[in-house]
């Protein structure tokens, strides 16, 4: 398959760019200095894109690809690929599910425990040498006993989430599009409904234009000043700026946030505030599991290329085609 060209949009671990540059003949965008030269020249003998990370393979990049046939991205979350756009001109586009769903839901409920029981706040307390100069760091005003967990985006990490949280003791209540049948979890229609019902809105919802801000002041007023919200899914979720005021003014009372709106830049007035636990977008960061992720990304391309089709295409892109 050494005749195949395939595109990696940005660097991806050692194991992908390992077996595709074994593989295929691999051009690498982000070292290449004149794109649009090496688009002209290059562009119509890529048969694969490879991408991951904020690289965004959009139509602008696609439609410079005439033979494009495959898209992989290295991530259960796509929204910096056009799906859309490649389903319209027969290009299968590829992502990483079920390799990082338990990975991300551990995640998920350590950034919960970090933020109800203020563990990180905690822990600096005790290294600034506090707990012998002034005794034991002050109770806290949150628990998670008793509380009620909305979901938002029940899909498959979000599953992985509210069988820890049933684990825990809590109770589990849910928000998508649709209300899923089989599924015990109170559903509610709204999101405004679900943050008046809950103590914890927990946002596991992919990126996009249809999810942009559906965080938004109002959900966070409805969350209220116990409230507490964890954001494990997309940073572009959450209206940053209505967040970041109600964080000041305690409209809610903590948040963990592992996504944000502008990665990897978090805004100075979110470092500064004591009510949010910030995890540089950890989720799915073990050696474990990001090889299974690079893994996935690499057979996906080699499958397709070798007649067998992709491993697990997105919903934008069925397999086999429709029509
Ligand atoms: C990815 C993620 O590792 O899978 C996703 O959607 O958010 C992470 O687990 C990350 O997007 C890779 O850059």
């Amino acid at each position: 398959m050494k005749d195949i060209e395939v595109l990696v949009t940005g660097k991806m671990m050692p194991l992908v760019m390992e077996q595709l540059e074994n593989r295929f003949t691999l051009h690498k965008l982000n070292e290449i200095g004149d794109r649009d030269a090496f688009l002209a020249e290059f562009g119509p003998r890529i048969r694969a894109v490879a991408t991951g990370g904020h690289a965004k393979t959009d139509a602008a990049l696609m439609s410079k690809l005439p033979k494009l046939e495959i898209v992989a991205n290295f991530g259960v979350g796509y929204d910096t690929v056009d799906a859309a756009w490649a389903g319209q001109h027969g290009i299968v586009v590829t992502n990483t599910p079920d390799v990082l769903t338990e990975e991300v839901a551990d995640t998920c409920l350590g950034l919960l425990l970090m933020t109800v029981r203020e563990l990180s706040a905690s822990e600096r307390y005790l290294r600034a040498g506090k707990w012998e100069k002034q005794g034991p760091y002050p109770l806290t005003h949150n628990t998670l006993r008793g509380k009620t967990v909305g979901i938002l985006a029940l899909g498959r990490i979000g599953k992985a989430i509210a069988t820890r949280c049933e684990a825990f003791g809590l109770t589990v209540v849910y928000h998508g599009r649709n209300e899923q049948k089989g599924v015990s979890y109170k559903y509610y229609p709204t999101l405004v409904g679900m943050a008046e019902a809950c103590d914890i809105l927990i946002s596991v919802a992919p990126g996009g234009a249809d999810t942009f801000h559906i965080i938004d002041a109002e959900v966070l007023r409805a969350l209220g000043p116990q409230g507490v919200l964890i954001n494990i899914g997309r940073g572009t979720v959450v209206d940053e700026g209505a967040l970041i005021n109600a964080l000041q003014n305690k409209v809610i009372a903590a948040a963990g946030l592992d996504v944000f709106e502008k990665e990897p830049h978090v805004p100075a007035e979110l470092m500064a505030l004591e009510n949010a636990v910030l995890l540089p977008h950890v989720g799915s960061a073990s050696h474990h599991t990001r090889n299974l992720m690079g893994q996935l990304v690499v057979d996906n391309i080699t499958s397709f290329l070798s007649g067998k089709g992709p491993l697990t295409p997105v919903a934008e892109t069925p397999w086999p085609r429709k029509g």
